[in-house]
């Protein structure tokens, strides 16, 4: 018998979400490779094989055993946008759209994202760190392995860089892996009001070469992101800033089409972005721009349903065009204060048009695919760091299908126990 470090036995489903070559694109999306009565095998924090329980158990001796008492076992969650770490809370300007104002106007007399970004002005690094440790934990206990993580509330160099320099400690005091992405162009700061081009200068001669030697100094890469939108950035400013961040060694997102269908999909397919996200106003000819590219389109249903909008991302027509769909948060004070990839797999579930094995997927592997770590994490291949969920349920389809509460029981963390136990 082989000596392992921990064994996971007696799972009624194992999924493994197969995608070691790439995502699961178009027709493929969905498939969970299930292992009926199945085992997983864990040594150095990483995926020994998967199989049936009874030859596993024949086959491996384990330091840790753990009975999965008839549950389903799935691999741990990515979410692959979020606008973590943040600092205070807009409660007041939800009841004010409550009270009929919408986002965009809030935004354009000075509130919305700007007002989160005085607060995060405000607050010292271990403010910004205290703040986030919570909802982290939280995410965690909902079954997030590894999320995103975006600078945005700063919008001046010192401040997107006291962002990231949290994101490190906030990486390092818990599970949850943070993969940071730098967004000084979230939005356009009040010292620029009406001078978009001349902050799109400060992005591109100040703030991204800051970025740049910041990942130098780190060995972490970031992505750059941009809010292309109608009235914040254009598509020739995003271009600018996306061509500079690519000379500079950054990977690419862009947040596309979220209130209006302004090119910005179209553009990251074009750039070779790794994601283009939010895609609601998704114009025909950039969904087909999906089928044929490598960015993969990153659906957040959260977010329409946190602003009380009935517009959801076309994922079908997404598929149907070949692309290659994955689900994220977008964890916000402003359009969508959700933690849970439960609740985003439900949302899917009902406005997406997905079944529960294709949100499960676009949640796992096509998530990791997203942030650029397919081949690591996302599915329970060997090789694969071992981050795995046993959910309080057998059928991994009760996930989608009941919400608002929390089916996860157990987080196994690079092969560690690091919520619930037997
Ligand atoms: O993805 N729209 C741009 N950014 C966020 C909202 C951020 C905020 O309102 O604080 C989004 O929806
Ligand atoms: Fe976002």
């Amino acid at each position: 018998m082989e000596q392992i470090d921990l064994l996971i036995y007696g799972a009624s489903q194992v999924c493994v979400v197969p995608g070691v070559d790439g995502p699961q694109r178009g027709a493929q999306l969905g498939e969970l490779g299930l292992i009926v009565d199945g085992a997983v095998a864990v040594h150095d924090g990483r995926i020994l094989q998967t199989g049936y329980t009874d030859d596993m158990l024949r086959t491996y001796q384990a330091t840790t055993a753990i009975n999965a008492a008839e549950r389903a076992v799935i691999p741990g969650f990515v979410d692959p946008h979020t606008h973590l770490p943040w600092y205070g809370d807009r409660a007041h300007e939800f009841e004010q759209r409550l009270a009929g104002a919408t986002y965009m106007e809030i935004m354009a007399a000075g509130g919305g994202i700007m007002n989160t970004v005085r607060q995060v002005r405000q607050a010292t690094l271990d403010d910004l760190v205290q703040d986030n440790l919570p909802r982290l934990r939280r995410m965690l206990q909902h079954g997030t392995t590894s999320a995103e993580a975006k600078t945005g509330y700063g919008l001046e160099t010192a401040v997107e860089l006291k962002q990231l320099e949290a994101m490190m400690h906030l990486g390092a005091a818990q599970p949850v892996e943070i993969t940071p992405t730098f967004l000084p162009a979230h939005a356009v700061p009040p010292e620029y009001a009406g001078h978009t081009d001349a902050y799109v200068d400060l992005v591109v001669n100040e703030m991204l070469p800051a970025g740049a030697a910041w990942m130098a100094q780190q060995g972490v890469r970031l992505f750059c992101d941009v809010f292309c939108e109608a009235g914040v950035f254009d598509v020739s400013q995003t271009r600018r800033i996306l061509e500079t961040a690519a000379a500079l060694g950054y990977g690419l997102k862009v947040h596309a089409d979220e209130f209006e269908g302004l090119g910005g999909t179209k553009l990251a397919v074009e750039l070779g972005a790794v994601s283009a996200d939010h895609l609601v106003k998704t114009p025909d000819a950039d969904i087909a721009a999906l089928g044929q590219g490598n960015t993969i389109a990153v659906g957040l249903p959260g977010t329409p349903f946190g602003l009380g909008h009935h517009e959801y991302t076309p994922a079908r027509k997404i598929l149907a065009a070949g692309g290659a769909l994955a689900l994220a948060t977008d964890l916000n004070p402003g359009t969508c204060w959700c933690e849970s990839m439960q609740m985003v797999m439900a949302l899917a579930c009902r406005y997406l048009g997905l079944t529960q094995a294709q949100a499960l997927a676009a949640a796992t592997i096509n998530a990791a695919y997203a942030i650029g770590r397919g081949q690591e994490i996302g599915s329970l291949e060997p090789g694969k760091q071992a981050d795995l969920l046993i959910l309080e349920t057998a059928d991994y389809r009760q996930l989608g299908y009941q919400f608002g509460a929390n089916l996860v029981q157990t987080v196994i963390k690079k092969g560690r126990v690091v919520v619930g136990g037997q």
